[in-house]
C-alpha cells in the first residue's frame, strides 16, 4: 500500500512513519517545510505526484491554549486545510485518514462517548478541529479517528511535564483528579492506523489506550514507573485555571474500533513503561 503522511515531524506521525517503514510500506512523509498542508497548488501537486492510496492528515495547529487567541489560524489549518487534502485525495481515488480529537465533546457525559455522540467543543481547538471532521467528509473515502490524551517520543507530552516537575525538585506534585479520558500511546495509535486503513471502515472511528483514568491517576503510574519518591495530591480543576476550558468527561467508546478490526486496544500503563525503559 502507498501512503502519504502529512504534518511528518509531529508526534503521532513520527512512530507512524515508522512502523509503516520498519514493515518495508511505501511512505512519502511530509513535515511542514515539505508541504504547508493550507495551500491549495502544493496539496494537488504533493498528492498528485505521490498518487498515494491512503493520505494520513497528523498536520495540525495542536497548542489548544494559544488557539484560544489565534482562532483563525487554528482553523485554516485544522479546518479549511482539511477541505484541500479531501479534494486532492479525491482526486488520486485514494482514502483520507484524519486524527481528530475527543475535544469536540463537552465533556457532559458520565459514560463512554460513542462515535456518533452529539459535539459540542468547549474550545477554540476542539471547534477547529471539529471543522476538520466536517471538511474530511468531503472525501468519499474517509475515516475520521479521534483519540486522546497522546504521550509519545516525539511531543511535548503530559509524561514529560511531570518528569520536569519531579526534576525540578517539586513535592508534592499537585495534579487535577477532576478530568476523565484515555490516554494513549502513539506507537499504539500508529498500529491502529495502519490496521484501520487495511480495514474496509469509513467515517468516525474512537481509538485509546486502556483503562480510563484521570490526570491524578496517571500521574501516579508516571511517578510509580519512574520510582521517585514524590507524593501526588489530587486537586481540581479550578484551582488550575487555563486559558482553554478541557471537557471533564472525555471516555472515548472504541467499541467500533474493536468491532471493525477484531482487536481491543492497548494498556496505557504498558505503553508507559515502554516509553519510560526503552
Ligand atoms: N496531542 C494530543 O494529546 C492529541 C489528542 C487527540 C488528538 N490529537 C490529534 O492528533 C493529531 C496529531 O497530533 P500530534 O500530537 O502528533 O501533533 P504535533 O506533534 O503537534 O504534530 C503536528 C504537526 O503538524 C505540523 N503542522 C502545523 N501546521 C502545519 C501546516 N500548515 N502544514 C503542514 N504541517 C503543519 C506541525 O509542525 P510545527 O510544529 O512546525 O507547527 C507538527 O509537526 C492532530 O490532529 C491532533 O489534533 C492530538
Amino acid at each position: 500500500m502507498k501512503w502519504l503522511i502529512t504534518g511528518a515531524a509531529g508526534m503521532v506521525a513520527t512512530d507512524l512513519n515508522r512502523a509503516l517503514t520498519e514493515r518495508g510500506e511505501d511512505v512519502v512523509a511530509l513535515s511542514k517545510s515539505d508541504l504547508d498542508i493550507t495551500s491549495s497548488r502544493r496539496v494537488q501537486q504533493a498528492i498528485g505526484d505521490a498518487q498515494p492510496e491512503v493520505v494520513v492528515n497528523c498536520a495540525a495547529w495542536t497548542r489548544v491554549d494559544d488557539a484560544e487567541t489565534n482562532e483563525a489560524s487554528a482553523n485554516a489549518i485544522n479546518g479549511s486545510a482539511v477541505e484541500l487534502l479531501a479534494t486532492a485525495v479525491n482526486r488520486a481515488g485514494a482514502k483520507l485518514i484524519h486524527l481528530s480529537t475527543d475535544f469536540v465533546f463537552d465533556g457532559t457525559k458520565r459514560e463512554p462517548y460513542e462515535i456518533n455522540d452529539p459535539t459540542a467543543p468547549l474550545s477554540a481547538y476542539g471547534r477547529s478541529k471539529l471543522l476538520g471532521e466536517i471538511a474530511s467528509a468531503h472525501a468519499e473515502r474517509h475515516v475520521v479517528l479521534r483519540s486522546s490524551w497522546l504521550f509519545g517520543h516525539n511531543g511535548p507530552n503530559f509524561v514529560e511535564a511531570i518528569r520536569r516537575q519531579i526534576a525540578k525538585g517539586t513535592n508534592p506534585l499537585r495534579v487535577v483528579d477532576d478530568q476523565r479520558g484515555r490516554p494513549t500511546y502513539t506507537p499504539h495509535l500508529a498500529e491502529a492506523i495502519i490496521r484501520i486503513a487495511h480495514s474496509d471502515a469509513n467515517g468516525i472511528l474512537h481509538y485509546a489506550d486502556e483503562p480510563e483514568c484521570t490526570w491524578f491517576d496517571f500521574a501516579r503510574a508516571i511517578v510509580e514507573e519512574t520510582g521517585a519518591s514524590v507524593t501526588v495530591k489530587p486537586v481540581t480543576t479550578a484551582e488550575f485555571p487555563r486559558p482553554a476550558i478541557r471537557p471533564a468527561y472525555s471516555v472515548l467508546s472504541t467499541e467500533r474500533y474493536e468491532r471493525v478490526t477484531g482487536v481491543r486496544p492497548a494498556s496505557w500503563r504498558e505503553g508507559l513503561h515502554e516509553y519510560l525503559h526503552s
